[in-house]
């Protein structure tokens, strides 16, 4: 039996969970799943603001693991390892994390993993759904756009990334430019159901490029530049918009994840294979329909985490180190906080990484 404490504070959510398994094919049970959402810290911003998170962090971790504890029903005395964020993130937050994982390890003498907070989301769907290795993932999140082929436990290769913005982040900043509240996902996706997707041509960025990866900057702009020219916006302008801007979005996923599908049948061949898509973006219900109907035509099988599970939790740490911890790793009390770590080592920075990367 192996039962894990995880602790994630990369971002803005101030997370702590407990998962416990009888053994390594017997299926993982997740005893606590505790988050604080700082939504409402940084609504009035637009965006994540670093130091008010890691503030908010500091104030919040204690009880936040305290409750996860309660919630599982378990003492210290039955951890067999604590798992935390160590990156990629926000410093600040992620220094708290780690911190108090260093504190509660050192206390209890328990071993700490530092958990990259790209394979928490890329190892979820074998918690959820019993996946095997390999497949590919597309993370599409505030902070990250990326696919990922899933070859192994600790072997990812990144195939794509962004070039500038995360999608998430397309989301909010469209939204903020059209007046609507923040998180602006939701927002764009309510006000896209109401509009015309076809009255504006919106780029396509990257769309028929060989490389797999993604640009979204350039439709920022072109919305922005048909906003001011059409303002003072009516709801209908807003509602088209939107509409116009999230099938841009729809049909770029579908064009980049129509190539890794070439790509991953000439390594792996025909025969069953999947796409997991995560992130707080996978939530858009016309991108999961289109990336449904992707993999129908190509003999994929979709696997979409539950929403509570796809985007920014603890779970998904504490089971990236119960895979870890009984694939025989035994942890480094003196792991360190760092706010850039990629988990492809073998893939090149490529300049902006959203707000998780330069620009922050
Ligand atoms: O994974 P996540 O919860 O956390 C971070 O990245 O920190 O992702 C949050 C992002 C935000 O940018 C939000 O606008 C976006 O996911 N999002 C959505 C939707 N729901 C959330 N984007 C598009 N459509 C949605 N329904
Ligand atoms: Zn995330």
């Amino acid at each position: 039996m192996t039962t894990v404490l995880g602790i994630e504070t990369s971002c803005d959510e101030t997370a702590a969970a407990v998962v416990r398994r009888a053994a390594p094919d017997a299926p993982a049970e997740i005893l606590s799943n505790t988050v604080y959402s700082q939504i409402a810290d940084h609504a009035a911003y637009g965006g994540v603001v670093p130091e008010i998170a890691a503030r908010a962090h500091v104030e919040g971790l204690d009880a936040i693991i305290a409750r996860a504890m309660a919630e599982a029903g378990t003492g210290f005395d039955e951890i067999d390892a604590v798992a935390v964020t160590a990156g990629p993130g926000l410093i600040g937050g992620l220094m708290v994390g780690v911190m108090t994982a260093r504190a509660i390890c050192s206390a209890r003498n328990l071993p700490l993993i530092g958990i990259n907070h790209l394979e928490g989301h890329a190892l979820t769907p074998r918690l959820t759904d019993d996946l095997d290795f390999p497949y590919l993932l597309l993370l599409v999140s505030g902070g990250h756009t990326q696919i990922l082929l899933v070859n192994a436990l600790g072997d990812y290769r990144r195939w794509g990334t962004t070039i500038d913005d995360a999608l998430g982040e397309a989301f909010d900043k469209t939204a903020k430019l059209l007046g609507l509240p923040y998180p602006g996902g939701p927002a764009v996706e309510r006000e896209a159901a109401k509009g015309d997707p076809k009255r504006f041509a919106f780029p396509r960025p990257m769309k028929g490029e060989e490389r797999l990866d993604f640009s979204f900057s350039g439709l920022k702009t072109a919305v922005r530049r048909e906003a001011t020219a059409l303002a003072p916006l009516t709801e209908t302008d807003i509602a088209d918009l939107c509409a116009s801007f999230q099938t841009a979005v729809t049909d770029t996923l579908a064009d980049r994840i129509g190539r890794a599908f070439a790509l991953y049948r000439a390594e792996f061949g025909d025969g069953p294979a999947a796409l997991v898509v995560a992130g707080g973006v996978a939530a858009n219900a016309a991108i999961r329909t289109r990336l449904g109907d992707l993999c129908a035509t190509n003999d994929f099988k979709l696997h979409a985490p539950p929403l509570n599970l796809c985007s920014d939790n603890a779970v998904m740490i504490a089971w990236a180190g119960l895979e870890r911890f009984e694939a025989g790793e035994t942890g480094n009390r003196d792991v360190a906080p760092r706010s850039r770590w990629p988990l492809d080592p073998s893939a090149e920075a490529l300049i902006g990484g959203g707000r998780r990367g330069a620009k922050a």
